[in-house]
């Protein structure tokens, strides 16, 4: 990438980075999630296995009701486990409290969802600020700045979400999912609700997180060309990982796609 001036070194563009903690951003080993007892059981998790290592970007997409929206959920904390383990940025959370837990978001991870979540009755600086303000943390303005500089929102400090556009209220949820520094930010349908210029932008501002601030992001998607801005695709299919690609093309994964929900579909016989 060439985005960078040289004007800082990556060391103290991310003070706070926890890079110190061994092992990769992300792991799940035997993770499962069922739903209901009995005859009505749905395993939405099947048994998952994954490590996600530090400084890349993943996409997660499988068809609905493949288990994507309950992976992410288990896999930054919101959610429980029927059984098996989750490490995040080396830290072990089975098993631990509620408030530990919640603690451990606010501090370590970043959220992106699809309907920005912004609180509207907040300054855009104060929007971002807010991980750093729950998690007890110096509300450092200086801060604010300069992740607000970083997804192209200097001059908008000041505002409230309700004057922005759908694109820059995005990014407002970029830069507060960036200003904590966090393991791992959790990115669900991310473009869902922008055009696809737009949503082009916000995937470029992940991809530039990952590539110059050593971000690691994990993003849900149904979007083959959202997909596309990833390091690794990975599919789910029932509940388990089936298959992944590298710097697949959107066509490539759209095609792997079509595959998929002809093989966990009403038995289409479409060929591997
Ligand atoms: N709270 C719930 N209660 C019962 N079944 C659920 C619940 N949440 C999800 N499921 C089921 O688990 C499976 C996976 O769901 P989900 O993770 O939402 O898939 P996706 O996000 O890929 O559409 C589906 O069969 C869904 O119906
Ligand atoms: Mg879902």
């Amino acid at each position: 990438m060439r985005l960078r001036s040289g004007k800082r070194q990556k060391a103290d563009d991310r003070p706070e980075a926890p890079a110190t903690t061994p092992g990769p951003a992300v792991e799940l080993r035997g993770v499962r999630r069922q739903y209901g007892r009995g005859a009505g059981t749905v395993h939405a998790l099947a048994g998952v296995d994954l490590a996600l290592p530090r400084g890349t970007f993943t996409a997660v997409m499988g068809p609905s009701g493949s288990g994507k929206s309950t992976f992410l959920q288990c896999a930054a904390g919101l959610d429980r486990p029927s059984a098996g383990s989750v490490r995040l940025g080396g830290t072990e959370i089975t098993g631990m409290s509620e408030n530990h837990l919640t603690e451990l978001r606010r501090s370590r991870l970043g959220f992106v969802f699809q309907a920005f979540n912004l609180l509207p009755s907040l300054t855009v600086e104060q929007n971002v600020l807010l991980p750093l303000r729950l998690a007890g943390q110096r509300q450092d303005r200086g801060r604010a700045a300069a992740v607000l500089a970083r997804v192209g929102l200097a001059d908008k400090a000041r505002r409230r979400p309700g004057e922005l556009s759908g694109g820059q209220q995005q990014r407002v949820a970029v830069a507060r999912a960036l200003v904590t520094s966090p393991d791992v930010i959790f990115a669900d349908e991310p473009t869902g609700a922008l055009d696809t210029n737009t949503a082009a932008e916000i995937l470029g501002l992940l991809r530039h997180a990952v590539d110059t601030l050593g971000a690691t992001v994990v993003m849900v998607t149904h979007d083959p060309a959202a997909a596309a801005w990833a390091d690794r695709v990975l599919f789910l299919a029932d509940g388990a990982f089936a298959g992944g690609l590298e710097r697949g093309s959107a066509e490539r994964i759209a095609a792997r796609m079509a595959t998929l929900a002809g093989r966990t579909g009403v038995m289409a016989g479409v060929a591997a």
